[in-house]
């Protein structure tokens, strides 16, 4: 996607040494467009850490990169199963990142030890490459749904979403507002609303700033809004990302998201999840039981960092000092709250008879 007519990936190997890795530093984002070198592996695992890179697709990418920055330093079977570990083990939450590694781990582990570098890098690239056209064919796949409205009504649709599940948490175009890139593209009027996403929000800093770069109606509100907005008709549909989804459907997101799911239950408002199926985890059914949810810092919700009105960035505290704050970055929403899932493959029921008509090549394990 461009960035005032310059086309940008979130994250890209230099292409003048070959080999160390560029991201755009989410963290300084809407204030500052600021590109980061990753030169080793400290330096990949620290970006995911910090959020430096965020977005379940993003993740796994950079994860993918941060193996072939390791393995430069060494390439041994030690010290690639520990480098290995060291990535999986930087959030618990998005599973696109286990399976990024899984997948590089994969390939790597059978070839000796001098050819792992090169091959490291050309599956990484595989990686993002993939991504990209996972997320541009969602995008097909899902603009459907908002022309459909469209069509009906004549109207300009308004779609709601949550976090931030466009091209900057993922390689290239996103998963949740690729489907609203391809209606605009298409010419088709349509508005987002933009949950702010407390307590990093997210929403209010990166969906507005990748929707406001490509010209895309877009007004911010508060988490607490969508309700109100839905009982008043003011949404005609909810697109949401997704960290990992159960082969059952279930679908762990930034926290809130299961709050919008009840919302659109309630008012007879479509709520859809979009995807690559490098989200889908299929060992596990029951979301609620068994996705891991990460816990952050206590400080993401006592202090809100923006731009003070002299210009200069801000951090301030927003709570007494002496209050506790708990800091769930996830929830689960049930497959019944779900209306359906966007795939690369297409659109399908949030159920493991759904995704398994569209992925019948995945090994489905049974229930536990
Ligand atoms: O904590 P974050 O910013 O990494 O959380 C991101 C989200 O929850 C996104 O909605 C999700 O990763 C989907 S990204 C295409």
């Amino acid at each position: 996607m461009k960035i005032d007519g310059t086309p940008y990936r979130s994250i890209w190997v230099d292409g003048h040494d070959g080999w160390s890795v560029r991201i755009i530093d989410q963290t300084r984002l809407p204030w500052a467009l600021e590109i980061l070198r990753l030169a080793e592996l400290a330096d990949a695992a620290h970006a995911i850490r910090a959020m430096q890179v965020r977005g379940a697709p993003l993740i796994g990418a950079t994860a993918a990169v941060g193996l072939c920055l390791a393995l430069r330093a060494d390439a041994s079977d030690m010290a690639m199963e520990r480098d290995a570990a060291i990535l999986a083990a930087t959030r618990p939450t998005a599973v696109n990142l286990h399976w990024a590694v899984a997948r590089m781990l994969a390939r790597l582990r059978p070839l000796p030890a001098a050819l792992r570098v090169a091959a490291a890098y050309a599956e990484a690239q595989a990686i993002a490459d993939e991504d990209v056209a996972m997320c541009q064919a969602i995008g097909q796949h899902g603009v459907g749904l908002i022309g459909d409205i469209a069509a009906r009504t004549g109207q300009r649709v308004n779609v709601l979403t949550h976090c931030n599940a466009g091209w900057l948490a993922t390689v290239d175009w996103g998963t949740a507002l690729s489907p609203i890139y391809a209606a605009h593209e298409q010419g088709i009027d349509v508005h987002v609303w933009v949950d702010e996403t407390r307590p990093r929000n997210q929403g209010a800093a990166l969906t507005a700033y990748e929707l406001g770069k490509h010209g895309i109606a877009h007004t911010v509100i508060v988490d607490n809004a969508g309700g109100h907005l839905m009982q008043h008709g003011m949404v005609d549909l909810v697109i949401v990302g997704a960290d990992r989804v159960t082969r059952e459907g279930d679908v762990a997101n930034k926290i809130g998201t299961y709050l919008k799911a009840l919302a659109a239950h309630d008012n007879g408002v479509p709520f859809w999840v979009a995807l690559p199926s490098s989200t889908i985890d299929w060992s596990i059914a029951d979301g609620i039981g068994e996705i891991p949810i990460e816990e952050r810092a206590a400080s993401e919700v006592a202090l809100l960092t923006g731009r003070a009105l002299d210009g200069t960035i801000a951090t301030i505290r927003v709570m007494p000092p002496g209050s506790d704050a708990a800091n769930p970055a996830f929830d689960v929403t049930p497959a019944r709250l779900v209306s359906g899932l966007i795939t690369e493959r297409g659109r399908c029921a949030a159920s493991e008879a759904g995704l398994r008509a569209l992925f019948p090549d995945h090994a489905m394990q049974p229930a536990a």
